[in-house]
């Protein structure tokens, strides 16, 4: 069975929207699909500050770090649930990023300069909930265009995101279609996924 790659920074857990969204697409996923979580809701990596930079020159990535990145260079598919924190997703998920994203490991640096994906997965799906008006695409969304670059350097080429906006500024019955049609689209996108 291939593998499916989950990365959980849905911080408030069981409270979470965005959560609440990916798990019936994932029950749907599993169906075909072995389905590993990595769970960075309390994940303890610190942002790489200028000591964490030196040891890491001196002694390569963490054995915890490698593993994790290989998890991701070797995932047939990749589903991130996050949900939208100052216009993108929380740091949790960014300080992870910056521990994997690696060369030799994500990527490969060429000796003409450029770089090439190193990662297996053709699709990596987002899963995300915000709480303003701010549909996907919009400049205003940070999440869906970090993760399209990010995917650029892994060489994943097609990144889709699936969302529910204006969590925060509607009604309650706007709140539970709008999150029902990110269940439906998400589900759609997981025929083909
Ligand atoms: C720390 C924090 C930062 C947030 N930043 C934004 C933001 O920049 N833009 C926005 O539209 N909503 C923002 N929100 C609202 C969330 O996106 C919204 O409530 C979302 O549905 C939460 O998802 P969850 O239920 O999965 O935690 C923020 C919420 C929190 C707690």
């Amino acid at each position: 069975m291939k593998k499916l790659l989950f990365i959980n920074a849905c911080i408030r857990r069981e409270e979470s929207r965005t959560l609440a969204v990916a798990k019936p697409i994932l029950q749907k996923l599993a169906e075909r699909y072995e389905i590993q979580q990595l769970d960075l809701t309390d994940d303890d990596r610190l942002p790489v500050t200028a000591t964490l930079f030196a040891r890491r020159g001196q002694e390569g990535l963490s054995a915890e770090d490698l593993e994790a990145g290989r998890l991701v260079a070797e995932a047939d598919r990749i589903v991130i649930a996050a949900p939208f924190w100052d216009m993108s997703f929380p740091a949790v998920l960014k300080v992870f990023f910056e521990h994997i994203s690696a060369p030799d490991l994500t990527f490969v640096n060429l000796e003409d300069g450029n770089t090439k994906g190193n990662c297996r997965a053709e699709r990596l799906l987002l899963i995300t909930t915000r709480g303003m008006e701010i549909p996907t695409g919009s400049p205003l969304d940070q999440g869906t265009s970090y993760l399209k670059a990010l995917g650029w350097l892994w060489g994943i080429p097609q990144v889709d995101t699936v969302a529910a906006w204006g969590m925060d500024v509607t009604d309650e019955e706007t709140r539970t279609r709008r999150l029902e049609l990110a269940v439906a689209e998400g589900l759609k996108i997981s025929e083909d996924f």
